[in-house]
């Protein structure tokens, strides 16, 4: 990886240590560039002409994410965001009294409240799968939960409030065992380790584009494998997603694109593809290889801090790092940083209710290095959390 090739890529890096990537990261040049380019053809020649002019480059967004999952282009929807694609799928599925719903205890807040509206319309119930010893959900117990009643296994694979990854792969061990819909919400995944769709066995994924894919906010992408996808009818439609094909008639578009609807963003658009090419140019396994690295030498370091708890549950945690220090608050944490040019977030137990209740945790402080972060920048962080 040419380190300093990314970095001459993210200008920004010279004014700030970013490591904030798990909330949005530093879109590269070329991403600001493609997206940038379009807004300007839009203003010089129409928002309809300039998406024509560009058609070739707008479909070959649907080839770079497909290349990224390993999934096929018709198999992929380009949405605003991780959660409309994962409500899309999510809300396409039937359930009645009595059906289950099998989850996570690191469940994403907007996927967990969508589930109890569910289940509060239709009496089907949410039942969550219990975590290992690491903290990592049970496959084990989850095979022992499996009955004909489990209509939908739906988990988060990387949390939103730190560095566990779920055994996304064993779940879909499961589920296609017994045939069950796996809905895998890769929000925290995609960009930072390789995702595949057919190693993981999932049947349907969500992800965004501003984080550790680094692509412009207000973009997203749903997966749904082609036989599910061909008996899904989204909970909304429109006339791109379902054209009006006779006064009494509508007609489902064959492919992921029916839950989509007709107008978008397209320079966000533009920008995402870009991002997806820049992962892939650089190589997933390159790239989780060097987050994982720089986030270990932030855990390393916090050890050596007086009162730093790192929070992080599994065996082999991912690169959001996150951690409290006794006798102070997370926000107040983030804020000192910011005012050294130092960016990182915090996580509130709101986003991930069961997990933060049952391990009584407090807010979290939420540092997220990406492969373009450096050794120094890792220390800065570490320096100005020893100093107090
Ligand atoms: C695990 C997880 N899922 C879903 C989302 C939602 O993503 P978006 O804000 O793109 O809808 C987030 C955002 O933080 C997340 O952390």
């Amino acid at each position: 990886m040419d380190i300093e090739a990314i970095r001459a890529d993210t200008p920004a890096v010279v004014r700030r240590a970013y490591m904030h990537n798990a909330g949005a990261a530093l879109m590269p040049v070329p991403v600001v560039d493609a997206a940038k380019r379009h807004l300007d053809l839009e203003a010089e020649i129409g928002g309809y002409h300039a998406a024509a002019r560009e058609h070739d480059r707008i479909e070959a967004v649907y080839d770079s994410v497909a290349r990224l999952l390993n999934a096929h282009r018709d198999e992929v929807a380009l949405v605003e965001n991780a959660t409309v694609a994962w409500q899309m799928a999510f809300y396409s599925l039937q359930f009645g009294p009595g059906d289950r719903i099998l989850t996570a205890e690191a469940e994403y807040a907007a996927n967990y409240v969508a589930y109890l509206q569910v289940t509060r319309r239709t009496g089907a119930v949410i039942d969550v799968v219990p975590s290992d010893a690491t903290g990592a959900l049970d496959v084990a117990a989850l095979e022992r939960m499996i009955d004909d009643r489990v209509k939908l296994i739906a988990i988060t694979w990387i949390p939103t409030n730190g560095g566990l990854v779920n055994p996304a792969e064993a779940v879909g061990k499961v589920a296609r065992a017994h045939g069950i819909p796996y809905l895998l919400d890769a929000c925290q995944a995609v960009g930072q380790m390789p995702v595949d769709v057919e190693a993981v066995g999932c049947d349907m994924l969500s992800a965004t584009g501003r984080k550790f894919l680094r692509g412009p906010r207000g973009t997203g992408f749903l997966y749904v494998r082609r036989p599910l996808l061909e008996r899904l009818e989204p909970p909304m439609i429109d006339h791109f997603a379902a054209p009006w094909v006779a006064m009494d008639r509508y007609e489902l578009r064959p492919d992921a694109r029916r839950f989509e609807n007709w107008e978008n963003n397209y320079a966000a658009r533009l920008g995402l593809g870009v991002a997806v090419d820049y992962a892939l140019a650089i190589g997933l396994d390159a790239i989780r290889d060097r987050c994982r690295l720089l986030a270990g030498r932030l855990r390393a370091g916090l050890a050596g801090i007086p009162g730093a708890v790192v929070r992080d549950l599994g065996r082999d945690p991912s690169a959001i790092v996150s951690f409290t220090i006794e006798g102070r608050e997370a926000d107040a944490i983030v804020a000192g940083a910011l005012a050294q040019d130092i960016v990182i977030g915090a996580s509130k137990a709101s986003s991930t209710r069961i997990d933060a209740e049952r391990r009584h945790l407090p807010p979290v402080v939420r540092a997220s290095p990406h492969y373009y972060n450096s050794d120094a920048e890792v220390d800065r962080l570490l320096d100005y959390l020893r100093a107090g």
